[in-house]
């Protein structure tokens, strides 16, 4: 089933061009999710009738240029947005990537420049991204075994992704942040493994709790663990400190598990604890397709603003409107009483 696009409603272009939307919220941070394309196949991305074989995936020429992207990126900074991430799929196999970082590294008042990857192909890459001056990566990672890597992902690359890692460490990137989705089952056996590694490593690791995204992926209502629920369960290995984070940090709270923990673990609880008041987000689709809410799936045809010819204040305007129309929160814990019904867009087409 398709997204409903274009189906925000237009907002009087004299008002202000500014991203603010209509509870007060600015919105600073922009997530580009530059292909659908993806090296692995995790279990809660990909639809299961997908995992056995290809995945359906965009064209080329659906996808925006970088030339169009970079275009987009320069009308949205000069909107105030100053923080940027890189999602997918996963954004490393996007052809000729480092042309394109150097480029946006190179746009005036842009300096925070992220990155979300798997970690597969993070050992090429680990070096050439510290060169480039991107400061801040993160790397998905639900499991620390091998063979579960397998299962989760679809495919055996655990060891890579490992050192891809170190590579990045290596190269400077600190502290890595790791982004772990807890399911009842699949991985909560390891919670303590997780927590032990960021006693011993100054790694952080973001346990998020598992959403209901993409109409037929296997989120499964029994899997769903809420941050409470995890702390609870790793509570038991020790006092869990508050530690204070930077304004830019996101919405992970963070905690130190014991005095002596080198590492971090952070609790991103997008149901039980929804950060919707304090959201400052805008994604960007790999389609071309402005999205103010992860889980809401209006959105905001850009592409054809683009290729229509659109000029600096026609983007403007899409940026605006996408940002004005930005629903007050999700509807996830309605969504959760019915399990089945979610939203419906592709978390690798939308961007985690
Ligand atoms: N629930 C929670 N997190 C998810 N991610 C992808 N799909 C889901 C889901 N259904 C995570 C990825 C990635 C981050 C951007 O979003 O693991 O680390």
């Amino acid at each position: 089933m398709h997204a409903r696009k274009n189906s925000v409603p237009h907002v009087d272009p004299s008002d202000s061009m500014e991203l603010k939307d209509l509870f007060s919220r600015t919105v600073s941070y922009l997530r580009l999710s530059l292909t659908d394309r993806c090296n692995l196949k995790c279990l809660y991305c990909v639809p299961e009738k997908d995992r056995s074989e290809c995945s359906p995936r965009l064209d080329h020429n659906e996808l925006l240029s970088y030339e169009e992207l970079l275009r987009v990126v320069r009308v949205a900074v000069s909107l105030g947005i100053s923080k940027l991430r890189l999602t997918g799929g996963e954004p490393l196999v996007r052809r000729d990537i480092m042309h394109f970082i150097d480029q946006l590294t190179k746009i005036d008042n842009l300096n925070d420049i992220r990155i979300t990857t798997n970690g597969v192909l993070l050992e090429k890459f680990a070096d050439p991204l510290a060169a480039a001056g991107i400061k801040k990566i993160n790397i998905s990672l639900d499991t620390l075994k091998p063979e579960r890597f397998e299962r989760i992902t679809g495919k055996d690359y655990f060891t890579q992704v490992w050192k891809g890692i170190e590579r990045a460490e290596a190269a400077g990137f600190s502290p890595i942040k790791l982004n772990t989705v807890v399911m009842r089952g699949i991985n909560d056996d390891e919670l303590e493994d997780f927590v032990r590694m960021s006693q011993e490593t100054i790694m952080q690791i973001r346990f998020i709790e598992f959403m209901p995204i993409g109409s037929s992926s296997s989120w499964d209502k029994k899997a769903y663990m809420s941050s409470d629920e995890i702390m609870e369960r790793i509570g038991e290995m020790g006092e869990l400190i508050p530690v204070s984070k930077g304004k830019a940090d996101g919405p992970a709270t963070m905690f130190r598990a014991g005095q002596g923990a080198k590492g971090r673990i952070g609790f991103i609880s997008p149901i039980s604890h929804r950060f919707c008041d304090r959201c400052n987000r805008l994604r960007l689709t790999s389609e071309g397709m402005l999205r103010s809410c992860l889980l809401d799936d209006r959105e905001t045809d850009l592409r054809s603003v683009l290729r229509r010819g659109g000029s600096e204040q026609d983007i403007q305007q899409a940026l605006v409107d996408a940002v004005r129309n930005k629903p007050k929160g999700h509807q996830m814990e309605e969504r959760l009483k019915n399990q089945g019904e979610n939203c419906h867009g592709r978390m690798s087409r939308i961007g985690g």
